[in-house]
């Protein structure tokens, strides 16, 4: 059997829908809570698009690395209006996407206008904020930190400690990334990041108080000197 558009159809409802579903949040939260898993990812992804663009146009990239960072950001925007409907289902206060802004977004980015880019990914910042609330302020227990650290060696290590610079959308090291990023960027990958390579398929399986200790142990720790 081949699958139908209805089938189709059914899918794609149940992955823009799951996320919200599967919220560990109770149904009457879910409702109207503003941290419900649809909004926060939406707010998620604008500011690490923010973070993504602002890298871009500071030309330290190389070349294949500025390819992939552009098609994430191409990406993203391509599927931005889906992020935002899915998102006022949890924050009905959200306005509707302004598709003329958006459009207009596209094109900016499509031409590197950076300016534009950059306040047009403003403007989305504003409009959709980012709420941390349970993942800052970091949790600095070191029986949570040491988790955390846990956590990493066994799951995220492997692909993010020595990543394959070849390709054009490595696994950037998280430990460098907490050495540089502010706080609220290093909260903002971490929502959105750890989901595999597609943007919508599957939930981050981490919970908040897993990644609130991440962030703290990016933030501090030191890598070991490789010399095995
Ligand atoms: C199978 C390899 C693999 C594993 C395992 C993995 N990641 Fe990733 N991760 C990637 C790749 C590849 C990217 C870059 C994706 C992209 O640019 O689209 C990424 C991106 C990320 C990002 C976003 C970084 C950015 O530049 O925005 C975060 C945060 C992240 N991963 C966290 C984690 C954490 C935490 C774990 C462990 C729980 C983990 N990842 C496990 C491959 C992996």
């Amino acid at each position: 059997m081949y699958p139908s558009t209805r089938h189709l159809r059914f899918l794609f409802t149940c992955l823009i829908g799951g996320a919200a579903m599967a919220a560990p949040y109770g149904v009457s939260g879910l409702l109207a809570s503003p941290r419900a898993e649809d909004a926060r990812r939406l707010a998620a992804e604008i500011v690490v698009m923010k973070a993504d663009a602002e890298h871009l146009y500071n030309g330290k990239m190389s070349k294949p690395h500025q390819a992939g960072l552009r098609a994430r950001l191409r990406g993203a925007m391509a599927i931005m209006p889906l992020l935002i409907r899915a998102a006022r289902r949890d924050v009905p206060a959200w306005p509707a996407p302004d598709r003329d802004r958006i459009a207009s977004l596209k094109q900016a980015l499509a031409q590197g206008k950076a300016p534009e880019v950059l306040s047009g990914l403003a403007w989305l910042m504003k409009t959709y904020p980012f709420d941390a609330t349970g993942l800052l302020p970091a949790d600095q227990r070191p029986g949570a930190v040491k988790q955390a650290g846990n956590i990493h060696e066994n799951y995220c290590a492997g692909c993010h400690d020595e990543p394959d610079l070849d390709v054009p959308r490595p696994a950037w090291s998280l430990i460098e990334l907490g050495k540089k990023a502010p706080e609220v960027e290093i909260a903002a990958r971490l929502v959105i990041g750890v989901r595999g390579e597609n943007m919508t398929a599957m939930d981050n399986p981490l919970k908040d108080s897993e990644m609130s200790a991440l962030i703290h142990y990016y933030r501090t720790h030191q890598p070991e000197t490789d010399d095995e």
